[in-house]
């Protein structure tokens, strides 16, 4: 049996989104607060899978750090640090390269909206991508990943490429490690399109909520957010041709900590009118402390790059072994 231990990582490729806070770093911050390893990486050769500027990549991977901690990531409880100062994501990320299959990476979904219409112009990395992301969770044997709806398919197939792994050697070496999606807020939709995730690279800023928009440009989105004229019903159930408005009740939940059914109860009969401006406060009142504290850190880049280069060490410790361990297998 494998010891728990949590992984999880958010590419330094832009801003943050509400989505990337709800589907994962509070929840990062959840898992953090257990009798458990915690260990969460800014994953900056993902980042480049598409192309990066070097100094806003720099500067996006100590913000997406500086996310993590104002928002209750502990660099002293869990093990934060930046994907590419630690080389044995990219050395065991070879390795899984020649496990996975071609037929399994050409069912990645989200390789297939990435690169769009005109595959073949998208980088060999982005295709290769999911294979990485194995190696960023099996380096440290992680038997949990809490992540977002999006990223289920992949960590299916950290779990193919573990099994391919385990039975060509004849070892059980790689631990089957389980997506933890759950909560509200695992899929967070845009606010102008009921249909389609909330994401940094959505060309309308109007369709999310980044964690550094202050409370004016919060409320201004919400005000704005695509809704319908029907008031709240009495379950969460009855929204379920209701996308927009459903999205909005998730967000509430999420950010309330509740279950969607105790908004409900709570809001059953209110217009959208009555409903956005509770949902303005709650969300001011969570997020604005967060950019806040973002912006402090920021003020001190060094202090950052200190945090990062400590948790790398620490992930070093952990990593060094389990790849070394793992050559020997492969007989290198
Ligand atoms: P993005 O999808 O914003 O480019 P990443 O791919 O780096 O960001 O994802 C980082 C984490 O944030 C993943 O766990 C992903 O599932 C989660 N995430 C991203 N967007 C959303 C969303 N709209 N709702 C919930 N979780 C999300
Ligand atoms: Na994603």
């Amino acid at each position: 049996a494998f010891t728990q231990r949590v992984f999880s990582g958010i590419q330094p490729s832009g801003g943050l989104t509400l989505g990337n806070y709800l589907g994962a770093i509070k929840r990062f911050v959840d898992w953090q607060a257990r009798d458990i390893e915690t260990i969460y990486c800014m994953v900056d050769m993902h980042a480049i899978t598409v192309w990066q500027d070097p100094e806003a990549l720099r500067k996006q991977t100590r913000e997406l750090a500086a996310g993590y901690i104002a928002a209750g990531v502990d660099p002293a409880k869990s093990i934060m640090f930046n994907q590419s100062q630690v080389a044995e994501h990219a050395q065991l990320g070879w390795i899984f390269n020649c496990v996975a299959r071609l037929g399994w990476m050409n069912r990645m979904t989200q390789f297939k909206d990435k690169a769009g219409k005109n595959a073949e112009k998208a980088s060999l990395g982005l295709y290769a991508y999911p294979a990485l992301m194995a190696a960023d969770i099996l380096l440290y044997h992680a038997t949990h990943v809490p992540v977002g709806e999006d990223q289920k398919q992949h960590v299916e197939l950290t779990r193919d490429i573990a099994a391919k792994f385990n039975h060509d050697y004849g070892v059980d070496f790689f631990p089957m490690t389980d997506p933890v999606i759950e909560g509200a807020g695992t899929r967070v939709m845009s606010l102008r399109d009921g249909s389609k995730k909330m994401s940094k690279s959505d060309p309308s800023d109007a369709s999310r909520i980044n964690m550094t928009d202050d409370a004016d440009a919060i409320a201004k989105k919400i005000r704005k957010a695509k809704t319908d004229p029907e008031p709240l019903p009495e379950t969460f159930e009855a929204l379920k041709d209701r996308p927009e408005a459903r999205n909005l009740v998730n967000i509430y939940a999420a950010l309330a900590e509740t279950s969607t059914d105790a908004v409900m109860a709570e809001m059953a009969g209110k217009q959208f009118g009555e409903f956005k401006p509770l949902l303005v406060d709650l969300a001011v009142d969570r997020l604005a402390p967060i950019s806040t504290e973002m912006s402090r850190l920021m003020q001190d880049p060094a202090e950052i790059d200190r945090i990062l280069a400590g948790g790398a060490d620490r992930a070093r410790a952990i990593a060094a072994p389990i790849l070394q361990r793992t050559y020997e297998i492969v007989g290198m």
